[in-house]
């Protein structure tokens, strides 16, 4: 039996350091066994570093920009790529979101080929998103807006998030949604549970996820009690992918 497993990084691979240090001794021991995935809101510079600063393991695949971009080792897939284009007009994306006062630009860096990224200014403008997502359909423009960790809005195409380019590469590597566990935190993962991939959310998860999970969970997701990679690692006991591999 072989596991792909696609990790979210801020706060739930990444998090406490015995705990990221635990998964990685045993993505180790399994790694022949183990397709390994990052899947980050930050760009693949950034991931990288992080991967460096914190000692993360060297992953299969990286699904970075919250989906926009998926880098097997330092290539970026064309097919993904292609497909995100279709229909993506950034230009006119950024400009109906830069009309909307509740909203600041995040620094250049974070900014995406097919990805738009702001903050939003104060928790009780959150409403605003909603109306930003409506112009955004009433105009025609293939864009869905993600709010993450009451503060981070991307504007991403609409086929492009993490829970699509999960599904992608995992029909690419022909391994079945039950040997898929994604796992996460926040409101950039909840794409990740809305498809037929087992998934864990981590103890320290955001409420935004929660309260998802909450009125949308499913049976093959799991919440752990466990916080940060040993959220991780209780996912895995609970789906029995520590004993099958
Ligand atoms: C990361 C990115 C940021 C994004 C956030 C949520 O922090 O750097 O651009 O808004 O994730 O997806
Ligand atoms: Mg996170």
């Amino acid at each position: 039996m072989s596991l792909l497993l696609v990790t979210d990084l801020d706060n739930t691979l990444v998090g406490d350091d015995d705990g990221t240090a635990k998964l990685n001794q045993w993505l180790s021991d399994a790694r022949e066994q183990v397709y390994l995935a990052y899947s980050t809101g930050r760009s693949y510079d950034s991931a990288r570093h992080l991967m460096a600063e914190r000692s993360l393991l060297e992953p299969d695949y990286w699904i970075t920009a919250v989906g926009t971009e998926i880098y097997t080792q330092k290539s970026l897939d064309p097919t993904w790529a292609k497909q995100l284009s279709t229909d993506w007009d950034r230009k006119a994306v950024a400009s109906m979101a830069e009309g909307f006062k509740a909203l600041e630009r995040q620094p250049e860096p974070d900014q995406g080929r097919w990805k738009v990224s702001f903050y939003l200014e104060n928790l009780a403008e959150a409403p605003a998103l909603e109306d930003l997502q409506a112009q955004l359909n009433t105009a025609g423009l293939s864009a869905q807006v993600i709010f993450s960790g009451s503060r981070d809005v991307d504007i991403v195409p609409a086929a492009g998030n993490k829970g699509n380019a999960t599904t992608y590469l995992r029909e690419h590597l022909s391994i079945k949604p039950e040997e898929t566990l994604v796992c996460g935190d926040s409101g950039n993962d909840i794409s990740l549970y809305q498809q037929q991939e087992r998934g864990v959310i981590v103890g320290n998860a955001l409420p935004e996820l929660l309260s998802w999970y909450e009125q949308q969970g499913q049976p093959h997701h799991y919440l752990a009690r466990a916080t940060y990679a040993w959220g991780i690692l209780e996912g895995l006991a609970y789906f029995q992918f520590l004993r099958h591999l």
